[in-house]
């Protein structure tokens, strides 16, 4: 396992739509590894893999409760309902945070390293997560769809 370096903020590679994974062998699971290394090193609750200069449509998640870390290869939300704003920050957009619109509850499909398909279904954080890193395989950042709020006057 090894820690990958995390691109960030101008970084084209950011901007770039990732591809479908189509083959499931070992270098996938080293990716996957890897990538799960990474976002526990930086103390991050997701990663995607453009995040590590690799533009697949792998992700990882970490809420650091009893699910423990999930990886997830070609996620696709085929549901969603309702509605959140809360804060998001990006490990690839260090020292920023900004609140996002997101659905409150989504359901993801998507398949595991053994290449078959499955299901989860993310409420409150884990549905905002899911959203955050799967925007992330087309190349969008949460400050793409920041909602600006009214700056108080001083
Ligand atoms: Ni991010």
């Amino acid at each position: 396992m090894a820690i990958r370096t995390i691109r960030t903020d101008n970084d084209p590679i950011l901007r770039k739509l990732s591809k479908t994974v189509t083959v499931f062998d070992d270098k996938l699971e080293v990716l996957i590894e890897d990538m799960i290394e990474t976002m526990h090193h930086a103390d991050g609750i997701g990663l995607a893999a453009p995040q590590i200069g690799i533009l697949k449509r792998v992700i990882v998640i970490d809420l650091y409760d009893e699910d423990g870390p999930m990886a997830l290869i070609n996620p696709r939300i085929i549901d969603q309902n309702g509605l959140q704003m809360e804060e998001e920050g990006c490990l690839s957009l260090p020292g920023r945070h900004g609140v996002v619109k997101r659905p409150l509850s989504v359901t993801v499909q998507f398949e595991e390293t053994d290449g078959q398909t499955y299901e989860i279904v993310g409420e409150e954080l884990l549905a905002r997560v899911l959203c955050h890193e799967i925007d992330h395989l087309d190349g969008i950042l949460y400050i793409d769809k920041e909602v600006i709020l009214e700056e108080k006057a001083e």
